[in-house]
């Protein structure tokens, strides 16, 4: 049994689908657990010290930050479910089957976030400061124990570690980058919030202002180091294979590379501007509040991308690769033909080979690549003849027996030499069907060329 894919737009993918609605739904709940923890920290000391102002700013960043991104964050987070359940049915299965106790654990918690978030908010000016406190507290509990579990699966798909022979959940959930990640992501919601609740500060005047940029350039700073830190450890966590791909000396993937430094780069900008804030908070003003607002997205966006990127082209790193295909399956696959799999690709087709090549072409290729708009099959496959794209195919299918002999009798991991691509799957028959398919997608040139083939 295998799902077929969700040809979503020609132009593109369903990945880039599940990555705006990802990218929407990682920043508000980053937002949405640093500003717990910051407002409850806010809440905490105006009451300690009585300072009407600061109960002021956790009452003002309470509305948006809490109801807006609780609000939002359950909605984009449905969506999630949503698109990875059309996009990627596998490796959705996959996911939930691994982490079942998991998910269910992550639901409590985020139901108790919501339910304190609304609470919270709906009782300002209501309760006892006592009751209003534990209530805020509870919520920057909930939320930020929502983190801890989902990094949990999130960094599985990278590394899963020691559940590769074990397969036990608790090895899965316990990943090598589990940890470090988690140091990472609390670094940036802490730097969020403390970049976001700047606006509400910069509002103030003479030296309340000055004091609640400076307690916010604290979060910023803090954040900022955490985060830093929690960085340098994963990728010191990272297996060697994973971390050259953009660390190593000489970097194979160089997008990635430059991805890793902009974030790394941007973070130390966050960084040096906290600094000077904590002593001259002056310089704050609405524009270098807006620039740093900006420099944090840059530096977390870059660094989940790399993340993303560096898992390419497995869903589930040395498991299931983007297009569903298990590495335990490749010689199977290979021998019996992969249209044995996705039978959902060769369906309602007829006896013709071009047909066929594209049914092969959709089980295999159409997860990460479109025909002529992002990552276009046209455009990499553009200046290759037949015979090149036979090579191209069967070096493909070596990078994949290399990858089953880790997993089979655990050699070293493969440099392999299309790192981002999938390897080819399936038998010669298949593989000469797909050349003849690619051949006809190139303008009239190429028709030639695979007349000739023929
Ligand atoms: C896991 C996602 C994924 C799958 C599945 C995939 N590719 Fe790719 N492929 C990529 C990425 C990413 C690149 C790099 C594109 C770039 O450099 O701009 C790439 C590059 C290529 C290239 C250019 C290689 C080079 O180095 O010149 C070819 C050719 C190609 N893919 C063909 C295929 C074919 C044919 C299939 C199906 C058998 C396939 N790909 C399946 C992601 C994928």
């Amino acid at each position: 049994m295998d799902y077929p894919i969700w040809d979503l737009v020609a132009t593109v993918g369903g990945g880039v689908l599940v990555g705006v609605v990802s990218i929407l739904h990682v920043v508000v709940s980053h937002f949405a657990i640093g500003g717990g923890l910051a407002i409850a920290v806010i809440e905490t000391l105006s009451v300690r010290r009585g300072d009407a102002a600061l109960r002021e700013l956790a009452k003002r960043s309470s509305k948006i930050l809490i109801l807006v991104s609780t609000v939002f964050g359950a909605i984009s987070g449905v969506g999630i479910w949503v698109t990875i359940g059309l996009v990627h049915p596998a490796a959705t299965s996959a996911l939930i089957h691994t982490f079942v106790w998991v998910w269910a654990i992550e639901w409590a918690f985020f139901l108790l976030e919501v339910v304190t978030a609304l609470a919270y908010f709906a009782t300002w000016d209501r309760v006892s400061k006592r009751t209003h406190l534990l209530l805020i507290w509870l919520y920057a509990f909930s939320a930020f124990m929502s983190l801890v579990v989902i990094q949990g699966i999130l960094s599985f798909m990278l590394t899963p570690g020691r559940w590769l022979e074990t397969r036990s959940a608790t090895d899965a959930f316990f990943n090598p980058t589990w940890l470090p990640g988690l140091v990472y992501r609390t670094g940036i919601c802490l730097l969020l919030a403390g970049a976001y609740l700047t606006f509400a500060a910069l509002r103030e005047k003479g030296p309340a202002r000055d004091h609640m940029v400076r307690l916010l350039a604290g979060f910023e700073a803090g954040g900022a180091l955490l985060a830093y830190g929690g960085y340098r450890w994963w990728e010191a966590a990272l297996p060697e294979h994973v971390k050259s791909l953009f660390a190593g000396a000489k970097p194979l993937l160089a997008t990635l590379h430059t991805t890793r430094s902009i974030s790394l780069r941007a973070l130390a900008f966050v960084l040096v501007v906290a600094l000077v804030a904590l002593l001259l908070p002056r310089i704050k003003s609405t524009a270098v509040a807006v620039v740093v607002l900006i420099a944090a997205f840059l530096s977390f966006g870059s660094a989940e991308r790399l993340r993303e990127g560096a898992r390419k082209p497995f869903v589930i790193r040395d498991t299931m690769f983007s297009n569903g295909i298990l590495v335990s399956e490749l010689p199977s696959l290979n021998a019996a033909g992969i249209l044995t799999k996705a039978r959902w690709a060769a369906h309602d087709i007829g006896p013709f080979a071009e047909s066929r090549g594209q049914a092969v072409y959709r089980a295999e290729c159409a997860a990460c690549h479109t025909q002529g708009g992002y990552q276009s099959i046209r455009k990499v496959t553009g200046s290759m003849n037949a015979d090149r794209l036979r090579a191209f195919l069967d070096e493909s299918k070596k990078d994949g027996d290399a990858w089953h002999a880790v997993l089979d009798h655990g050699a070293a991991p493969p440099k392999p030499r299309y790192p981002s691509s999938a390897p080819f799957v399936g038998t010669d028959a298949e593989r000469d069907t797909l050349v003849t398919f690619l051949v006809s997608l190139q303008p009239a040139t190429g028709a030639k060329e695979s007349a000739n083939a023929r």
